[in-house]
């Protein structure tokens, strides 16, 4: 079972950027590329680290700790150190909310 979350308003995450938002304490990072907005574990998948203090480069997002790069669109690491993809959950936008998806009980994220 799912559940869909207001999160943010679309104002909140101008064109090229990118937002962290905070569910149930769990990081979620928004990023609005090319006109669609999507929504990725906010930690990086190798250490502790919070990807909104990253870069946004191309499709991508770098990790500022070690430079792992993860594919906006699939969550997959690009590059060492990383290994584990980041989780994505899927986006729908309602009257300027952004509003994702995520499962009932605890939010699992890969670590
Ligand atoms: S913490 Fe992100 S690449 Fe190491």
């Amino acid at each position: 079972m799912t559940r869909r979350v207001p999160v943010a308003t679309l104002s909140d995450v101008p064109e090229g950027t990118m937002h962290m938002v905070q569910v149930d304490g769990t990081d979620i990072l928004l990023v609005h590329l090319d006109g669609q907005v999507r929504a990725l574990q906010g930690i990086c998948s190798h250490e502790y680290f919070e990807l909104d203090k990253g870069f946004l480069t191309g499709d991508s997002v770098t990790c500022a700790l070690h430079l792992s790069r993860f594919d906006v669109a699939t969550g997959d690491a690009l590059d060492p150190p990383a290994e584990l993809p980041l989780v994505t959950w899927p986006v729908t936008l309602l009257d300027g909310s952004i509003v994702v998806e995520l499962p009932d009980g605890p939010i699992e994220v890969n670590e």
